[in-house]
């Protein structure tokens, strides 16, 4: 396939419209600040046209990463009234203010990724740099997030997953208390069809969860072992053991060796650890409950991160490759968030269903380094059409292909640039 000159202009011109000098914004309006997972995937948009900018992107995000090593998932950078629930509702008390959670680690595999790109020098400081801020993080993971030692990550917050109301939360939400929640006005409906939005029960768990961190003093520990929402994240979980795989070639190549070797320790237990998350009867690797057990059963694009992280043996493999036939025979569009007549399935509902191409690209990229470069290439080339039919969205559905959620959206563009534009 040839570029399409024209989608690679409009895809530049987001990345530099949503820039606010040293962070992009997601989406203008709906988003107005700094997100964790989406800069690091802007980032990799940036390295297409802007290396320096690329870089600067995370390192602003890494500028405002907490003592303990956790990287904050908003950064509030200036005042918005726009957007809720803001800096005074979380209450962190830190400057720049913050949320009071975090989001997937993708960020040492991107920083791997501009590296390479840069000509993988190990004397290189900003790479040193964030190496270290990486490393802090991954450490905070494995402190406050593995209630279980098994080297998966347990999320506080369904926000942490970046997949906000997938139906995988939806059992454990149900048990969370609402009664302290004041009146509240959400500002999302007011930029999007609320249709397209999580609906009004969910949101006031999601502000009684926050409630219940600001109430604990954002006390990571207290929060991990008393916090209502205990949620072990397929999502997160495979993401982190990438990024410790990630991390571990840069340690690597920096003669780091005794960080070597704990990151190497913390592979083997999360390989082992994953074998929890499988659900035979689903075919998948589905998230667990921390509290009960309970497996979600669900097969979501997050079960097919599987590849991308390197694990599960040759019959799960196949079970994979079998749901994602499933899904491309239910769906015109690949990768859906959920499989169609999955309970709770509604393809214009943010993750109940619609496409993010952030999630495909992951996947895509696992799946042709194991193998199934067919399967990768149809990701790719449905991502592609969908921006070509629609736009830059936020994400899509699909089965229609429109857009839905936030328009000029720019991890959409970076994924354009970075990936299934080529
Ligand atoms: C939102 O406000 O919907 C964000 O996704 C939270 O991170």
């Amino acid at each position: 396939m040839t570029r399409n000159p024209d989608l690679d202009r409009q895809a530049r011109a987001i990345l530099v419209r949503n820039d606010r000098g040293g962070y992009t914004v997601p989406t203008n309006g709906l988003y107005p600040f700094q997100w964790n997972w989406d800069s690091a995937f802007v980032a990799l948009g940036f390295a297409t046209f802007d290396r320096a900018r690329a870089w600067a992107e995370i390192e602003t995000l890494v500028s405002a990463q907490w003592e303990d090593g956790m990287i904050p998932h908003i950064i509030f950078h200036q005042q918005d009234e726009g957007y809720f629930p803001g800096p005074d509702v979380w209450a962190t008390g830190r400057t720049p203010p913050t949320s009071g959670i975090t989001q997937p680690p993708v960020l040492a595999t991107i920083v791997r990724a501009l590296w390479e790109a840069d000509g993988a020098d190990p004397d290189c400081p900003r790479m040193q740099r964030l190496y270290r801020a990486c490393l802090a993080s991954h450490r905070w993971f494995h402190t406050y997030r593995d209630p279980l030692s098994n080297g998966l990550v347990m999320v506080t917050h369904n926000w942490e997953t970046g997949r906000d109301n997938s139906s995988e939360w939806d059992d454990a939400l149900a048990r969370v208390d609402t009664s302290g929640v004041q009146p509240y006005q959400r500002r999302d409906t007011g930029h999007v069809d609320a249709a397209m939005r999580p609906e009004q029960q969910e949101y006031d768990r999601y502000v009684a969860i926050l409630q219940f961190g600001r109430a604990a003093g954002w006390d990571h520990r207290a929060i991990a072992d008393h916090g209502p929402f205990r949620m072990i994240d397929v999502g997160m979980s495979m993401e982190l053991l990438r990024a410790n795989r990630d991390l571990l070639a840069l340690a690597e190549a920096q003669g780091d060796y005794p960080v070597a070797g704990e990151l190497r320790a913390r592979i083997v237990l999360s390989e082992r650890g994953m074998k929890w998350l499988w659900n035979e009867d689903a075919g998948a690797f589905c998230s667990r409950d921390a509290t009960t057990g309970e497996s979600s059963g669900l097969v979501t694009n997050a079960s097919f991160l599987a590849f991308y992280a390197g694990v599960g043996n040759a019959a799960q493999h196949a079970r994979l490759i079998a749901a994602l036939e499933r899904m491309a025979q239910s769906a015109r569009y690949l990768l859906p968030s959920l499989e169609k007549g999955s309970r709770a399935y509604d393809h214009r509902r943010y993750w109940r269903g619609p496409v993010w191409l952030v999630v495909s690209y992951m996947v895509a990229q696992g799946l042709a380094e194991q193998g199934h470069a067919d399967w990768a290439e149809r990701i790719r080339a449905d991502s592609a059409r969908l921006i070509e039919t629609a736009g830059f969205y936020e994400s899509f559905s699909p089965e229609t292909g429109e857009g839905s959620g936030g328009p000029d959206f720019s991890w959409t563009a970076a994924m354009w640039l970075a990936w299934c534009g080529r």
